[in-house]
């Protein structure tokens, strides 16, 4: 059987190509050139899993896309305050190469204009880099996000220096706040061979993966960046992404997301999906026309919007019953699926409301897959509660999803692998404080 996923895309490729609104960009002749009717579409899931349709291997420089890359290496190379102190995250509402700077302290608005991303590409890597150094240095993270080497499209890198003249404003007036604190000139040199690396719709996808994976790329396992750097950059993607269609998008799409002017377009989902478009027609945001109705059709027909949320809270816990009968009774709280705070708080009520008359308690996780920090600390704070009511308290827990559990102060728990093993002598005993033995 063929996997349904590559059908999908193909078809809705085929529904958007008969749209030929935009043109491709005009301000340099390479991107004038562009082949309109190049179209392809990747997902990449978070465990490496690649789907495309149609041109998906053909290369095209990344231009702006780069921007929330370089702004993760900054944020990675130079930590949070230096970088905040230099490039606001407030949408701006304009246009991407708007000449606008906070009034007061000649900050950029955001690292997605490109007054926030000149900037940023001087923030890689360590301040003593020379300027090629610090290109260098790009280059090896965007590649790094890529799982690829990339390369550099050297005739597009000419001809955006030769008409650079209003990054090369931008950049002086940068350096007239103290902002840029190099040679402008070094600096807009440096953004524009960052915008024209190579890649291909694959390579996007698999860039906007590792974003979707905490900074994990999937296919060489590398961390390119932190937790909280991705956490920045999603945030700064989905309130910015689009420049001053942000809006639209993030009503109409809902996916943090980046463009560039040589028509790609990625959209990365966190936990699920990175996705990739490549047509070079643009809207007059600078963003591709066919690339925003294939993220709306994605966006729709896989219910992707991130503030569609599914009603996970409710069904975790699966069922409420008891096994046995008599003094050796064991009420069993058997919860299933991914636990966060609203699911955590569905099972301290469950526990509340059921007040159970049991002398024996336990918590089954044999179906759970995952539970975040605050929700372990709130069931491992239901046992230490039940413990203290007097109950013997088991955690059926096969899998491990609680490691090392600690109940604290005057908690007791028993991890067992299956419930049936309550009736025979428990394995492992926790006692509130960390300490735990063989019972
Ligand atoms: O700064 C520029 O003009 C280009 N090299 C990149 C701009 C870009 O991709 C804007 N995005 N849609």
């Amino acid at each position: 059987m063929r996997s349904v996923i590559p059908d999908y895309l193909a078809e809705v490729l085929e529904d958007v190509r008969s749209d030929t609104s935009g043109e491709p960009a005009g301000y340099i002749p390479e991107l004038a050139a562009a082949e309109p009717e190049r179209l392809g579409a990747v997902f990449a899931m978070v465990d490496g899993a690649v789907y495309g349709a149609g041109d998906i291997d053909v290369e095209f420089t990344i231009q702006s896309i780069s921007k929330p890359f370089t702004y993760a290496l900054a944020l990675s190379d130079r930590g949070f305050d230096p970088v905040l102190a230099k490039v606001g995250v407030e949408p701006s509402g304009e246009a991407f190469n708007e000449i606008s700077l906070e009034s007061d302290t000649g900050r950029p608005l955001n690292p997605m204009i490109n007054a926030g991303a000149i900037t940023t590409h001087s923030m890689a890597g360590s301040e003593d880099l020379s300027p090629a150094e610090r290109v260098e240095r790009v280059v090896h993270g965007l590649s790094a996000f890529a799982g690829r080497r990339l390369k550099m499209d050297e005739a597009v890198c000419a001809s955006e220096m030769e008409s650079a003249h209003r990054n090369l404003a931008i950049a002086y007036m940068l350096r007239s706040h103290d902002i840029l604190t190099e040679d402008p000139r070094a600096v807009v040199d440096g953004y524009i061979r960052q915008c024209s690396v190579l890649v291909t719709a694959r390579d996007l996808a698999m860039m906007a993966a590792t974003l979707a994976n905490r900074g994990v790329n999937p296919l060489t396992g590398e961390q390119v960046i932190r937790g909280p750097v991705v956490r920045q950059v999603l945030s700064v993607m989905a309130t910015c992404g689009m420049y001053d269609a942000a809006g639209d998008w993030a009503t109409q799409v809902g996916i943090p997301a980046k463009s560039g002017v040589a028509g790609g377009l990625i959209g990365a989902l966190p936990g699920q999906i990175g996705i990739a478009t490549f047509s070079p027609r643009l809207d007059p945001h600078g963003n591709s026309v066919r690339g925003v109705s294939l993220f709306e059709r994605f966006s729709s027909d896989m219910g992707l919007h991130v503030m569609e949320v599914p009603a996970a809270a409710r069904a975790v816990v699966r069922s409420n019953h008891v096994v046995g009968s008599g003094p050796d009774a064991i009420r069993v709280f058997q919860l299933q699926g991914g636990i966060r705070f609203a699911g955590a708080e569905r099972v301290v009520r469950e526990v509340l409301d059921t007040a159970p008359a049991e002398a024996r308690v336990a918590l089954d996780l044999t179906m759970v897959h995952s539970i975040d920090d605050v929700s372990r600390r709130m069931l491992l704070e239901v046992v230490r509660r039940l413990t203290l009511d007097g109950r013997e308290v088991y955690l059926v827990d096969p899998e491990s999803i609680i490691p090392d559990p600690d109940p604290g102060d005057g908690g007791r728990v028993t991890v067992i692998g299956d419930v049936e093993e309550a009736v025979s002598p428990p394995r492992t005993v926790v006692q509130g404080g960390g300490r735990s033995g063989e019972a």
